[in-house]
């Protein structure tokens, strides 16, 4: 394993600790949060405050906490650099993320959302990364019109919810038709059981999308089971599955419940010699060290693999190795592009307003970045090359790129 789990929960103590710290309003540093700075962005001279909302505790507690190095990262490197000019005029001006913990429950982020938005008054948020946490705080970034950049979260609704929301990465329509094609055409798999977590949005839309791609290029599937993020017992619906004599099972969850879905699948002698398949939920160094072997021979569609990289993504591998002596994962990376997105549409927009912002973040054309070239649509979507990801020996190791234009 890359981190043992004890240095992970030294992690998170720290970050847990530099937020709280970093994000009560104490009274040295109520200039800079508080009320001395406007919507548009403050002064010319202070710094541009940037809010980030993500779970660094919690059931997801990898994704708010590997988002979080790789926005500190590119804020950091940024900062080394002077810091940007707005509209690429004025003096350089440093970044300031003020980072709130959702613990992964959709009430804390609203709450984040508007506790940034209002009170410490940020020119846009980064987050969340997932798809039920982004959909809870996004319809809050759009009543007060400052734009919001998820990172990682790919469920189409996230970015329908209006004008001032943007994502950097694929969504999962596309995510499952890479997943259903590669099982029916590399994997020539015909017959598929689907597990999924009917309180996710994100597990319940790739379902969806896994399903139709799968049943149109004539696959069928066997069974579809569902259960609740969290749910320590899998073992009925395991059993229902086993009677289908599946080739593959489909199990677009998140990390924690894949690890114990597969090890017990594996006890009830099910997928032995048949793969589990999932999407980007399944990404985080605790999905092995929970699964142990039992997902060996399984599949998952991510954004990116560490061991698949350009220059671009090799020296931000190597720059992320020196600053936590750790390797990135695919949401350090996302996090990574998403804050320096961010930081680019500010040296191009008219202002620091909410409008003027988004118009800038809406024009991102071919932003080179680590997860690949980046540029949104008209959705506030980016269409990006998926990877799928085999796991082996208990590790991650690259297997295929998918284009978008594929689909
Ligand atoms: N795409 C997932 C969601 O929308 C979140 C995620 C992104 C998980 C990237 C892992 C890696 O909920």
């Amino acid at each position: 394993m890359r981190q043992s789990i004890f240095k992970l929960g030294l992690l998170a103590l720290g970050i847990a600790a530099s937020v709280f710290v970093g994000c009560d309003r104490q009274p040295a540093q109520a200039p800079a949060t508080g009320s001395s700075q406007g919507p548009a962005g403050g002064s010319p001279t202070d710094p541009i405050l940037v809010g980030e909302y993500g779970s660094l505790t919690g059931a997801q507690a990898t994704f708010g906490q590997q988002t979080h190095e790789g926005i500190m990262l590119a804020v950091n490197q940024i900062n080394a650099a002077g810091g940007v000019s707005v509209g690429g005029k004025g003096p350089k001006r440093q970044l300031k993320v003020i980072t709130y913990d959702t613990r992964g429950q959709a009430a804390e982020a609203s709450n984040a959302v508007t506790r940034l938005v209002t009170d410490d008054k940020v020119v846009a948020v980064l987050g969340e990364v997932a798809s039920s946490l982004s959909l809870a705080g996004a319809p809050v970034a759009q009543k007060y019109g400052v734009p919001m950049i998820s990172p990682s979260s790919t469920n189409p609704k996230v970015t329908q919810v209006g004008d001032m929301i943007f994502r950097i990465c694929f969504i999962d329509p596309f995510q499952g038709f890479v997943t259903a094609t590669f099982a029916r055409q590399t994997l020539k798999v015909s017959k598929v059981a689907v597990l999924y977590d009917q309180s996710q949005a994100y597990s319940v839309g790739l379902k969806e999308s896994f399903v139709k791609a799968f049943t149109a290029q004539a696959g069928t599937i066997v069974t579809e089971q569902a259960y609740k993020g969290g749910d320590q017992d899998f073992n009925a619906q395991l059993t229902t599955i086993r009677q289908t004599s599946p080739q593959a099972i489909y199990v677009p969850g998140y990390y924690s419940d894949v690890g114990n879905i597969a090890v017990q699948a594996r006890k009830l002698g099910i997928g032995n010699d048949i793969p589990l398949m999932g999407g980007d939920g399944w990404e985080s160094e605790k999905l092995l060290e929970i699964a142990g072997s039992a997902l060996d021979g399984s599949f998952y569609s991510n954004h990116y693999a560490n061991d698949n990289t350009g220059p671009e993504a090799q020296r931000f591998v190597a720059d992320f190795k020196a600053a936590y002596k750790d390797d990135p994962d695919a949401m350090s990376a996302l996090g990574y592009d998403a804050a320096r997105i961010l930081a680019d549409a500010i040296t191009r927009t008219e202002s620091l307003a909410g409008k003027d912002l988004a118009k800038a973040i809406g024009e991102t054309h071919d932003f080179v970045g680590v997860t690949g070239t980046i540029s949104l649509n008209a959705d506030r979507n980016a269409d990006k090359t998926a990877v799928i990801i085999e796991i082996k020996n208990s590790k991650p190791v690259y297997r295929a790129s998918v284009e978008p234009s594929k689909k």
